[in-house]
C-alpha cells in the first residue's frame, strides 16, 4: 500500500496505464468507470496529513460506491450522507451510527420516517438540519438526538454558480437567526452538537480569502453559541476542496488551507469537521468510450462517442473541462496529427459535447478515449436519459481490476413501468439490447 511521501498531489490523466485501461474496455464493454482504489487512499491521507487535528467526513454524494465508503472507512474517514439512500449505504459499508452525518435539505418524508427509524437502532448518528420546519417534522417523529444546525454564512465560493451553496437562500438557516434557533432546540430537549456550513464545490487556491472569511464567520458563530447553549462538539465547514481539471491548473496547496482554516477559525472549544467529497475520488477515477463516428463538419470534426450527459454530465451541467486522452493513438507506433475536435455523445441535445474544438490526436472510429477526473460527481449523476443504461464500474485495487457494478440494460431501465403495468420479466426477453456488438470495435491495438 503506498504511503503520502510518495503520493503525487494530483494524479494527470497522462499517468494512467494506456494499455491497461484499453484491455478493460476490451474485457468490459464501453462505456466504462474505472476507479483506483490506491489513489483515494492516497488523496486521503495527504488531506489527513494537513488537517491533522480535523475530523473528516467523505461527502458520500460524490461517489457512493460500497468500495469507496469502505476504503475511506478503513483509512479512519466518517461518512456525510444526503439522503436516507446515502445512510442506508453507509450502514451496509459498515459504519456504526456515530460514524454517519445525515445532512437533511428539505428531507422528504419518506427519508425523515427511515432516518428516525434508524435512529432508534443507531442512536449516536447526527441529524444536521438546515431550517426549523425541520426540526419541527423531526420532533413530530419523536426524534430528539444529536442534532447539527447548518447555517447560511452569506459567502458562497466554487467552480461554478450551481454548485455555490454558501450564499444560497436554499441552504442552511441565516448565521444570524442561528443562536436563536439552537437555544430553541436545545430547550426542547434535541441534543445540540454542532453547527455546519459548505461554501461550495470546487473551491480553488484563488478563493482563499472567500474560504477565510467564511472559516472566521463560523468560528464567531461557535462562540456565540457557546455562550448561550453551551459548548458545541464540533464546527463542520463543509467539503469543497478543489481539484485541478485542466492540465496548466495548479493542485490545491492544503497546508495553506488548513493554516487558513484553523487561523480563521480562531479558538473554540470544539472540534474541527471537514467533508470533502471531490477531493478523494476525482483524479481516482476515469471514463473510457469508443468512438463509433467521425464526421467532418462545417467548422470542426465531430467525434461521435458512447458515453454522453447521461454518463457524465459535468460537462452539460457545469460548462466543465475534462482531459480528453486517445488511448488507441497512445498506444499506435505512428504519429497522429493534432487536429481541433468536438467530442460529442448518443444524446440528442447539443449540449451533450464533452469538449469543443479542442485538439487532439486526429481521432479514427474504434479508437478508445479516456475522460479524466471522472471519479467525482460522474456515476452519481449518471443517469437514463433517452432509455439510455448507466455504464458498469471498474474498481483497481491490489493489483488487479474486478467489476464492481454491472452494466444495466434496456431491461432494468423499463422495469418499473413493466411490473407497474402488471406485466413480469418473464413476458419479456431480459436483455434484448445486448451492451455492446463487436462489428464495428476493429481497434487498432
Ligand atoms: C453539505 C455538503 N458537504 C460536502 C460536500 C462535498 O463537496 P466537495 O465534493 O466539493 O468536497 C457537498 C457537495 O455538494 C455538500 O453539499
Amino acid at each position: 500500500m503506498t504511503d503520502v511521501g510518495d503520493s503525487p498531489s494530483v494524479r494527470r490523466l497522462s499517468a494512467w496505464d494506456a494499455a491497461e485501461l484499453q484491455t478493460l474496455v476490451d474485457d468490459y464493454g464501453s462505456p466504462l468507470y474505472v476507479l483506483d482504489l490506491e489513489r483515494v487512499r492516497q488523496n486521503y491521507r495527504r488531506l489527513a496529513a494537513a488537517f491533522p487535528d480535523a475530523d473528516i467526513l467523505y461527502a458520500v454524494k460524490a461517489n457512493a460506491l460500497g468500495d469507496v465508503l469502505t476504503t475511506l472507512r478503513e483509512e479512519g474517514a466518517g461518512l456525510e450522507c444526503a439522503s436516507a439512500g446515502e445512510v442506508q449505504r453507509a450502514l451496509e459499508a459498515g459504519a456504526s451510527g456515530s460514524e454517519v452525518h445525515y445532512t437533511a435539505v428539505n428531507p422528504p418524508a419518506r427519508d425523515l420516517d427511515w432516518i428516525v427509524d434508524t435512529w432508534r437502532e443507531h442512536p449516536d448518528l447526527t441529524v444536521t438540519v438546515g431550517s426549523e420546519d425541520t426540526i419541527d417534522r423531526l420532533a413530530d417523529r419523536g426524534y430528539d438526538g444529536r442534532l447539527c444546525l447548518r447555517v447560511n454564512p452569506g459567502i458562497g465560493a466554487g467552480h461554478h454558480e450551481k454548485v455555490q451553496t454558501g450564499a444560497a437562500a436554499k441552504f442552511g438557516v441565516p448565521a444570524e437567526r442561528a443562536v436563536d434557533v439552537l437555544a430553541d432546540a436545545a430547550g426542547r430537549g434535541f441534543d445540540v452538537v454542532g453547527i455546519h456550513s459548505h461554501v461550495g464545490s470546487g473551491v480553488s487556491s484563488d478563493q482563499l480569502d472567500d474560504h477565510r472569511e467564511f472559516v472566521a464567520r463560523m468560528g464567531d458563530l461557535a462562540r456565540k453559541v457557546s455562550h448561550v447553549v453551551g459548548d458545541l462538539e464540533f464546527v463542520d465547514v463543509g467539503g469543497g476542496f478543489g481539484v485541478p481539471y485542466r492540465t496548466d491548473e495548479e493542485p490545491l496547496d492544503l497546508e495553506s488551507v488548513a493554516d487558513a482554516t484553523r487561523e480563521a477559525l480562531g479558538e473554540i472549544d470544539a472540534r474541527l469537521t471537514i467533508e470533502p467529497g471531490r477531493y478523494f475520488v476525482a483524479d481516482a477515477g476515469v471514463l473510457l468510450t469508443d468512438v463509433n463516428t467521425i464526421k467532418a463538419a462545417r467548422d470542426t470534426t465531430v467525434v461521435g462517442v458512447d458515453a454522453g450527459m447521461t454518463t457524465l454530465i459535468r460537462p452539460a451541467m457545469y460548462d466543465a473541462y475534462h482531459p480528453i486522452r486517445n488511448l488507441t493513438a497512445d498506444l499506435d507506433a505512428d504519429e497522429r496529427e493534432m487536429i481541433p475536435q468536438t467530442v460529442a455523445g448518443p444524446i440528442c441535445e447539443s449540449g451533450d459535447v464533452f469538449c469543443a474544438d479542442r485538439e487532439l490526436p486526429a481521432t479514427e472510429r474504434g479508437d478508445v478515449l479516456a475522460i479524466g477526473n471522472a471519479g467525482a460527481y460522474g456515476y452519481e449523476m449518471a443517469n437514463q436519459y433517452n432509455s439510455r443504461p448507466r455504464p458498469a464500474s471498474i474498481i483497481l485495487a491490489d493489483g488487479d481490476a474486478r467489476l464492481a457494478r454491472r452494466r444495466e440494460t434496456v431491461d432494468d431501465v423499463t422495469r418499473p413501468e413493466r411490473e407497474t403495468c402488471g406485466g413480469t420479466d418473464a413476458d419479456r426477453k431480459t436483455d434484448d439490447h445486448p451492451a455492446a456488438s463487436d462489428t464495428d470495435n476493429q481497434r487498432v491495438r
